[in-house]
């Protein structure tokens, strides 16, 4: 007689097949940042949650003063809905709240372009986007 469990074998062992390749190549988002910062820094080991949190949270003066800091759109809580200095309602950044984020790298590249030069008055670099990155998606 067949094992019942046996039944569920292939989709666990599927599930496992599917997670460790994701996980051996990395965060999907943050690979494009991280094999920029590889190219100059060999020595480069990951992201820091901690430094993405300090420019979420922190506060800039070299930007536009009504934009001083990435939580004045989204939010104190990565988990909640932001709102634009329009009033329009903004999806959670942190991915458990919002899957659907980061799906597209053109979007990504377009609002860190335009939400750097705003905050900081300058593009970020490759590392403050995969720290940023980082950290709001793992909130
Ligand atoms: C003036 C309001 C405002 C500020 C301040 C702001 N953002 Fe945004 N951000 C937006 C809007 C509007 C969008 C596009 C709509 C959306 O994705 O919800 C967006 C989208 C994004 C996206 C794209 C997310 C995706 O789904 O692909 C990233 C990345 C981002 N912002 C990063 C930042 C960073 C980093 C800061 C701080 C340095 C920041 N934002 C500050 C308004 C803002």
């Amino acid at each position: 007689m067949l094992n019942p469990l046996s039944q569920y074998m292939p989709a666990a062992l599927l599930g496992i097949l599917v997670v460790l390749p994701a996980q051996a190549a990395g965060d999907p988002v943050t690979a494009p940042y991280a094999a920029e910062l590889r190219a100059v820094d060999p020595g480069f080991s990951g992201f820091s949650t901690a430094q993405g949190q300090a420019l979420y949270r922190g506060r800039f003066t070299g930007g536009k003063p009504d934009t001083p800091s990435c939580t004045t759109c989204h939010g104190d809580n990565p988990r909640q809905p932001g709102r634009s200095l329009t009033g329009k309602a903004l999806a959670p950044m942190a991915s458990t709240a919002s899957p659907a984020r980061y799906a597209d790298p053109a979007k990504v590249e377009k609002w860190f372009g335009r939400n750097c030069r705003e905050v900081l008055g300058r593009e970020c670099t490759p590392r403050e986007k995969g720290d940023w990155l980082s950290y709001v998606r793992g909130q």
